[in-house]
């Protein structure tokens, strides 16, 4: 099939080349130049594993192609909306400006039957305000969130856990729903749940996933303030409650909290939206999620600072991990580099290492000194902070290892994610979130 992808930002890049390399004919639409120029030479502008390739492999087959031209949207069958839903600056709302640019001009290049596929996070009740500007073009409007991970948001896309389709009532709603199975064709042979919903399901469907995982991890992240004022164990605690299949082990690692490009925006969009409606008081638990979650940064900090003796005025601190999460190079809202800025506002000597997020982490924060190598960071440090767990500063680093790059003896483990007693018995003095 013959699709466009307006917006190649993290969604839209990932979503056009999983769509090429499972047999659609795309064309990815930006206003960026440069981005555009990159994607076009099949340069992934962001770190994402296996992106390169299918990339790549998609351009070379004559099936991918990128331009800032939205007049080669004309001729595609469906066009997914993938343009970002940034928070807006002053306030907690969705800023929407991105969507209704691209639904503006994608207008005049629709023809009657087109299928126009909104996949960005958005308010609901957006779906039904767009359609009211799609339909009289005789194109349909649909709403296909997406809820890839990054890290995995290639698999995600090509392989996803489950499909929504927020169509219209009646027969065109039912056809829309049949293309979009003809798009994601690999998927539904295999038995992927399809779902077909109408729009604001479908934007809740979205948004609701969000606020339950950002929910668990800052549920978990209370037991920790919990467990730290009574000498208990939340890595324990949350591996005994999660044996329990309802509630599930996975999203309960307590730590510094969640950052990132989507969980902290969407729940507070969420909440925003909901006043809008009336129903503030609804997810009013959304306002403690984020609250929970912005204090465990604080909560690292006081650590380190605490283990230094009251003061890391020039002491030089190794901050291992500046990316919201491992597997990516994304620093919007990462707690991890929250951490190493605020201990460099109190005076400390701060050297973060990531093995993908340094350029970036550079230049936002051009304050900081950075190692391209853990070691080196870690060289002479008088303590060491995990805040991004790499399997780099877990796994394949042994304390006996650090033991000979610096004489200093403390780490401070703000994602739980070393072994506690390897590290003691290594001589250090660990600290963990909500771990004796
Ligand atoms: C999230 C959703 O998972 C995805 O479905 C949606 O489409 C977009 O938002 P992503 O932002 O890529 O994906 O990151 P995710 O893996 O959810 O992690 C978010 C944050 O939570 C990270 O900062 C991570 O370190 C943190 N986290 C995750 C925890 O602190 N504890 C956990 O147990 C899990």
């Amino acid at each position: 099939m013959r699709l466009s992808v307006i917006g190649c930002g993290y969604l839209g890049a990932v979503h056009a080349a999983a769509m090429a390399s499972i047999g659609h004919e795309v064309v990815g639409i930006d206003v960026d130049q440069r981005k555009i120029d990159a994607l076009s030479k099949g340069l992934a502008p962001f770190f994402e594993p296996g992106l390169q390739e299918i990339l790549t492999e998609g351009i070379a087959s004559g099936r991918l192609s990128f331009t800032t031209d939205m007049g080669a949207a004309s001729g595609a069958q469906v066009h997914f909306v993938g343009v970002g839903t940034p928070q807006q600056k002053d306030g907690y709302a969705a800023d929407m400006t991105y969507v209704n640019a691209a639904v503006d001009e994608l207008i005049p290049h629709l023809s009657p039957g087109d299928i126009v596929a909104g996949k960005s996070t958005v308010p609901v009740g957006t779906a039904a305000t767009l359609a009211e500007r799609v339909t009289p073009t005789g194109a349909t409007l649909v709403w296909n969130p997406e809820f890839l991970r990054e890290g995995w948001a290639v698999q995600d896309t090509v392989d996803p856990d489950r499909l929504v389709a927020g169509v219209p009532a009646g027969p065109d709603g039912e056809r829309a729903a049949d293309i979009l199975r003809e798009v994601y064709h690999p998927s539904v042979a295999k038995n992927t749940p399809f779902i077909v919903t109408d729009y604001a399901t479908a934007e809740l469907v979205k948004v609701a996933a969000n606020a339950f995982l950002a929910t668990k991890i800052s549920f978990i992240n209370a037991m920790a303030e919990i467990a730290e004022v009574t000498g208990a164990d939340v890595t324990q605690l949350a591996d005994a409650i999660g044996h329990d299949a309802r509630i599930g082990r996975r999203f309960l690692g307590a730590g510094i909290g969640f950052g990132g490009g989507c969980l902290p925006k969407d729940i507070r969009a969420f909440a925003a939206r909901a006043e809008e409606l009336g129903r503030g008081e609804s997810v009013g638990f959304l306002r403690e999620v984020d609250a929970i979650n912005m204090r465990r940064r604080d909560r690292a900090v006081e650590l380190v600072v605490n283990a230094m003796g009251g003061s890391v005025f020039e002491k030089k601190v190794a901050v291992l991990g500046a990316a919201f999460k491992p597997h990516s190079d994304d620093i919007r809202d990462s707690p991890a580099l929250d951490v190493a800025v605020r201990l460099h506002g109190l005076g400390a000597d701060v050297i973060v290492t990531d093995p993908a997020a340094i350029e970036n982490a550079r230049r936002i924060h051009p304050q900081l000194s950075y190692a391209e190598e853990r070691d080196d960071a870690i060289r002479d440090a008088d303590a060491v902070v995990l805040v991004t767990e790499w399997d780099e500063y877990r796994r394949e680093l042994p304390a006996e290892h650090a033991s000979t790059l610096t004489t200093g003896r403390i780490v401070v483990d703000g994602r739980n994610g070393l072994d506690a007693d390897a590290w003691r018995a290594a001589g250090w003095t660990y600290y963990g979130m909500g771990r004796p």
